[in-house]
């Protein structure tokens, strides 16, 4: 049987398990293509986990990464959140251990503690503030200028965020994301000589940012004036942008998942990935035949324990509150 006609049948298959189990489908914005269709909303990670809360489904299938799960089922103790494959985890999240955090604040313990999403329940749970991408400037500049800040776990986003709160009590813990880290300032001189009239959307994970940051700060971008093209942007931010700017090209520096998305959505505009080697291979274990098999066999439920989640929640609704 040709792909097409296989992938025409798991919808159909998809969708009749989908109605017979009230469920709902959620997909992050690096999801392959077939999932980010099915889905009933495709979103960045803050997105998804606000959907998973509004939603009237009992049943999520959650098309990301464990911990995203994870936050759904903090949030819906009472729903049942699925992921069609429970090995779909993160490289960044895996950085930091709850016990390797406990080890941490002992060291520093007047500071407080403010975690990226990207991390698990447990680590969640020791924290005192949950931060994304988009709102980690406007979280910390909300604590007291003196409070002396650990910084959770992405070592590239503290970094960001320091420099534009221009605090020096906040201190950062090593942690990375395989595919952003690889992202050199080099790759995106080259990349923008290529394409000088593209403007330029950067994840704040990718391992150039602080080097970005340092030249828009000191407005010393060569030539090309990268700095006014240059928008920091979590995955749901990049898709915002890109659909109000003016511009028609974009060179884009994170998951190459999103720009099926960004192409769809603005079909007159051209995107152009930073790196063609920056894949999730977490986010692509998520197939259309994994998501059939979480519908029909309700596999593989993400569950988080109560006193785990009672804890992990007290972050996040700080979070939530302050960036509301
Ligand atoms: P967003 O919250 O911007 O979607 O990022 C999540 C993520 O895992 C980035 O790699
Ligand atoms: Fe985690 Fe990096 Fe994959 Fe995002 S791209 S889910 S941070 S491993």
């Amino acid at each position: 049987m040709s792909k097409l006609k296989t992938n025409n049948n798991l919808i159909k298959e998809i969708q009749y398990w989908k109605k017979k189990r009230e469920a709902v489908i959620l997909a992050h914005n690096y999801q392959i293509p077939e999932v980010q269709d099915i889905a009933d909303f495709v979103g960045d990670s803050l997105e998804l986990s606000q959907q998973a809360a509004k939603t009237d489904a009992k049943i999520i299938i959650f098309c990301g990464v464990h911990f995203m799960a994870e936050s759904a089922a903090i949030f819906s103790p009472q729903k049942t959140v699925l992921i069609p494959d429970l090995k779909a985890g993160c490289s960044l999240a895996a950085s930091i251990t709850a016990q390797e955090l406990r080890k941490w604040k002992k060291q520093y313990p007047k500071a407080v503690v403010v975690t990226y999403v990207n991390t698990s329940a447990e680590v969640k749970a020791e924290s005192d503030y949950c931060c994304t991408s988009t709102n980690a400037v406007k979280i910390v500049n909300s604590l007291p200028s003196n409070q002396e800040i650990l910084f959770v776990p992405d070592m590239f986003l503290g970094d960001y965020v320091a420099k534009m709160t221009g605090r020096k009590n906040m201190i950062i813990y090593p942690g990375e994301c395989h595919v952003h880290a690889r992202v050199r300032p080099q790759d995106i001189t080259h990349k923008m000589d290529e394409h000088p009239k593209a403007e330029f959307l950067i994840h704040p994970e990718c391992g150039c940012v602080s080097t970005c940051m340092h030249y828009v700060a000191a407005g010393d971008i060569p030539v090309r004036q990268l700095a006014d093209k240059t928008h920091i942007l979590s995955t749901g931010g990049m898709m915002k942008y890109a659909k109000s700017s003016a511009a028609s090209e974009y060179v884009v520096a994170t998951e190459t998942g999103i720009l099926y998305r960004l192409k769809k959505e603005n079909p007159k505009k051209n995107f152009i990935p930073l790196r063609d080697d920056m894949v999730c291979q977490f986010m692509k274990m998520i197939t259309l035949p994994k998501l059939l098999n979480s519908l029909k066999n309700l596999e593989f439920e993400v569950k988080v324990p109560k006193e785990i989640a009672d804890r992990a929640r007290i972050p996040i609704e700080r979070m939530q509150q302050l960036s509301n």
